[in-house]
């Protein structure tokens, strides 16, 4: 089964907070959103592999561990994932970006594809794909079914809140994907809205409704 990482730490939590509030302006809640995706980067890529290098310091040579170098990509699901791609660059600064768009059909809440660009070399690397929001997952697990599809394996799937409901999906869909989250809630609504949740993450993050 897929592992879980939920993440406690207090600066998180303390921003995730803000970013629920209605009354958190587009502004700030975009500052957010890149603020906690950087916070988020530190433990994502906690099993990057190190090589050790022989270096120079002003009074000694010595081992150093450095970065092996394995490859990232991001791909953030259209369009509220955009909003942690660039926190998440500014720890992982050679990460190439995909791009998967997907929305919920409001009807029928099914993902509907509407556009996907991939770097040529994906499936070289280590993919992470981030999400704001993991509710019904059924996004997410499309979302991560067509990256299957062209051959990725090596996949991680990060996002802010989460429902139970998209845990257990994604988990029963993806076993082999660990799920990286800032916070897991109570529940789905009627609109298979997360509650207490934040509201509609795109609209948020890009002053629409
Ligand atoms: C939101 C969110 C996820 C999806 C989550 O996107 O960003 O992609 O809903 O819901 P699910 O887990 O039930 O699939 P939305 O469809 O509202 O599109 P948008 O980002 O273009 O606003
Ligand atoms: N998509 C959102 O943006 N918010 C939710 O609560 C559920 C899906």
């Amino acid at each position: 089964m897929a592992q879980v990482f939920l993440f406690d730490h207090p600066l998180i939590q303390h921003k995730i907070s803000i970013l629920r509030d209605k009354n958190t302006s587009t502004k700030e809640f975009r500052e957010l959103v890149h603020e906690l995706s950087m916070l988020m980067a530190y433990e994502v890529t906690r099993d990057l592999p190190l090589t050790e290098v022989t270096i120079e310091t002003p009074v000694a040579t010595t081992k150093a561990k450095v970065l092996a170098g394995k490859k990232i990509a991001l791909v953030p699901i259209l369009r509220a994932g955009l909003g942690m791609v660039d926190g998440m660059l500014s720890i992982v600064p050679n990460a190439k970006v995909g791009h998967i768009g997907l929305y919920r059909d409001p009807n029928t809440l099914k993902p509907v594809e509407y556009y996907c660009k991939l770097p040529e070399d994906i499936t070289e690397r280590e993919v992470v794909v981030l999400d704001p929001m993991l509710a019904t997952g059924g996004s997410s697990s499309a979302a991560i079914t067509f990256l299957k599809d062209r051959g990725i394996k090596n996949i991680k799937f990060v996002c802010l809140i989460s429902a139970p409901e998209g845990i257990e999906r994604l988990q029963k869909e993806h076993p082999d994907v660990p799920i990286f989250c800032a916070a897991k809630d109570e529940k789905l609504n009627d609109h298979a809205y997360i509650i207490p949740g934040l509201g509609d993450a795109g609209d948020r993050l890009f002053g629409t409704n």
